[in-house]
């Protein structure tokens, strides 16, 4: 397999799961970009795992080629359009400035990986990958969840965002009146689309929200 990306789709995105509560809005966030028609390299923590499973119903294989295949059906992906890359797959194009692309999202981010990010630990791939969207200063979005969040995960908050990474909360607002999970998933999986530029109309923006007495 070769580690360029197919021309054939949209510049590709990594996306990256760890293992804090939330795993659908990442899930949800690979559905929308393949449907976008973006190429999309995905990678799971052994928590983001854990958290699946005890959050969805969805089972999803560890096995990196097995899990292309299973997120690829779960989506309606083309052949080739998801790729996936285990925890330590140091060959893997994003964990090098010449092969990454120019986007990531850690989608949910654990206060874990939050940290690992912050201080530039690389332990794992996700951390690498990270690490190398900062030096090359690209595109690199976080999505922490945790509550309440300690001064420890305030500060690395911080450190990142002076860095210009984006943090996204995973705090979704309620003024577009959200009546199911589904549309609060949407809201923050919109506002991460916002960040990378890509057009959507998964929630109306600011002021195209219709008066409710009309
Ligand atoms: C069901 C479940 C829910 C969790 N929720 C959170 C959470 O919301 N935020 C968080 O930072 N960690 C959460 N954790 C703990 C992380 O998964 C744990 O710290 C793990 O080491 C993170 O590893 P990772 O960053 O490599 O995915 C949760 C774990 C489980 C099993």
């Amino acid at each position: 397999m070769t580690d360029r990306a197919d021309a054939s789709f949209k510049k590709p995105i990594t996306v990256a799961l760890t293992g804090a509560s939330g795993a659908q809005y990442g899930l949800r966030l690979i559905d929308v970009l393949v449907a976008a028609g973006h190429e999309v390299w995905v990678m799971i923590s052994k928590a983001a795992h854990m958290v699946i499973a005890t959050e969805t119903d969805i089972e999803l294989p560890a096995q990196p080629q097995r899990l292309a295949e299973a997120l690829s059906e779960r989506s309606g992906a083309q052949p080739g359009q998801i790729r996936c890359f285990g925890r330590e797959d140091w060959m893997a194009p994003v964990a090098s400035g010449s092969g990454a692309p120019s986007t990531m999202v850690v989608c949910p981010c654990s206060t874990g990986t939050l940290s690992a990010v912050a201080t530039g630990a690389s332990n794992n791939l996700i951390e690498r990958a990270a690490d190398v969207a900062i030096k090359e200063r690209r595109t690199l979005v976080l999505v922490p969840r945790e509550s309440p969040f300690s001064p420890i995960h305030l500060e690395h908050m911080l450190t990142l965002s002076r860095l210009g990474v984006v943090i996204l909360p995973a705090a979704p607002g309620f003024y577009h009146c959200p009546q199911t999970i589904d549309d609060l998933i949407d809201f923050i999986v919109a506002r991460i689309l916002n960040q990378l530029g890509i057009e959507h109309s998964l929630v109306p923006r600011w002021g195209e929200v219709g008066d409710k007495d009309e």
